[in-house]
């Protein structure tokens, strides 16, 4: 297997990690990328079979697991629970039960919610150059996801404080302190959630956190730190990406010259897919492989992992025609942006809302909305994207 050698901190890939994409790709499926220590998949093909693969999954192979170290134990603890780290049969049962609350049905009920609120954030907008990212990218999903889930909405920067804290785990750039300041997070997040789930026990809503207090009351179906790491994983998967996903959308459009026709109620499906593919917020997930498994020419062992570039496949001529250019008129076809097979995003259906209303109310009610300076990406691979965007109206 050819070896591939790039740094995920260098600030030049950190700006543009596509031209490695490419340059990768090239040669064969999959890549041994050094840095990773790990085989990765940067092409369409590559990718999607192996989201798809089931002998190759997310949890840790049972004979490989330790406790891990004993001061990231409340962050190791909401992780062994969530069902984004689980695999049939618990992987199941968790989703069934997300999915309830998640159907296009009951997403689309929210349009009104969502479109109002876009409006009152667009509301307090400064006459002044300031930081959209904050202002409206990050807003919109945190409150959103808040009243889903049934948490006050007041709670919504603490919830920012700690679900960054807690993300941090997962970027290149993790250090010691990250550690620590996960664990903390988490420890503090457990807390609030054990506190607020005992006192919505008695007092039930049309919210996720109700249905989810019901499943486990009546104990069949999910346990107490369950319940708790679901939330979590909710609460915070419910925002990280799609606040990116809207500002690289910003970005994106800004830089290419904003056609109106692409904001349109017959052009925005696609326009919201192309910013998925083009400049994703996240840009890598890995898998176990749970036997000896040979594949594009590899032979995996059990235990061994395999990186999947998303960010990379999305850019794969052979998946996309044309796929360096940014072009909202292309047919929809499905991208990796929300990756794909058993853990495929349980809140794409939400992101996808949020977008399609964020992104044309903006640039309605701002039809000057331009770049303050240039927007740059903050060193947090596999996650991508802005530190701020810094915008005049
Ligand atoms: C544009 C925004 C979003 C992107 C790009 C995104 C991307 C992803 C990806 C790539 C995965 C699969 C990871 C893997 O296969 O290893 C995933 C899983 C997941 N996402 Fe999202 N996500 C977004 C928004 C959301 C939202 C809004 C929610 C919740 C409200 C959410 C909840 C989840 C959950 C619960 C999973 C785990 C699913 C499972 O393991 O079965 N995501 N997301």
């Amino acid at each position: 297997m050819i070896t591939v050698i790039q740094s995920p901190t260098d600030s030049d890939f950190v700006q543009n990690p596509y031209p490695f994409y490419t340059s990768a790709r090239t040669s064969s499926p999959l890549q041994f990328w050094t840095e990773y220590d790990m085989p990765a998949a940067f092409s369409y093909e590559a990718v999607q079979a192996l989201l798809k693969d089931r002998r190759f999954g997310r949890e840790i192979p049972a004979e490989m697991a330790t406790s891990g170290p004993a001061h990231l134990a409340p962050f190791l603890m909401t992780e062994a629970h969530s069902l984004l780290d689980a695999e049939p049969p618990r992987h199941t049962r968790l989703r069934r039960l997300v999915l309830r609350a998640f159907t296009s049905r009951a997403i689309t009920a929210l349009s009104d919610d969502i479109e109002a609120l876009c409006h009152q954030l667009i509301d307090t907008f400064p006459d002044t150059p300031f930081d959209l990212l904050d202002t409206y990218c990050t807003q919109l999903p945190v409150i959103i996801i808040c009243r889903l889930l049934g948490v006050p909405e007041d709670m919504a920067s603490q919830l920012l404080k700690w679900s960054h804290d807690i993300v941090a785990m997962y970027q290149a750039s993790r250090t010691l302190e990250t550690e620590h300041r996960a664990a903390a997070a988490s420890a503090e997040f457990i807390d609030f959630l054990r506190g607020y789930i005992d006192q919505r026990r008695n007092d039930p809503r049309e919210d996720l956190i109700t249905r989810l207090i019901t499943a486990e009351e009546e104990g069949e179906s999910l346990s107490t730190d369950e319940l708790i790491a679901t939330c979590i994983l909710l609460l915070n998967a419910g925002h990280e990406a799609t606040v990116h996903s809207i500002g690289n959308g910003v970005k994106c459009l800004l830089e290419h010259g904003l056609n109106p026709e692409w904001l349109k109620p017959e052009g925005i499906d696609r326009t919201v897919e192309e910013i998925l593919r083009y400049d994703p917020p996240l840009h890598m997930f890995t898998r176990y492989a749970y036997e000896e498994i040979e594949v594009f020419g590899h032979t995996f062992q059990r235990g061994d992992q395999v990186a999947l570039l998303l960010g990379a496949a999305n850019r794969d001529p052979q998946g996309f025609a044309g796929a360096e250019t940014f072009n909202p008129t292309r047919e929809i076809k499905t991208n990796t942006a929300f990756g794909g097979g058993l853990h495929f995003c349980v809140g794409a259906p939400l992101a996808r809302l949020e977008m399609k209303f964020a992104l044309p109310i903006l640039f309605e009610r701002c039809p000057n909305l331009a770049l303050a300076e240039p927007p740059r990406y903050s060193n947090t691979y596999h996650f991508h994207g802005l530190t701020r965007l810094m915008v005049t109206t």
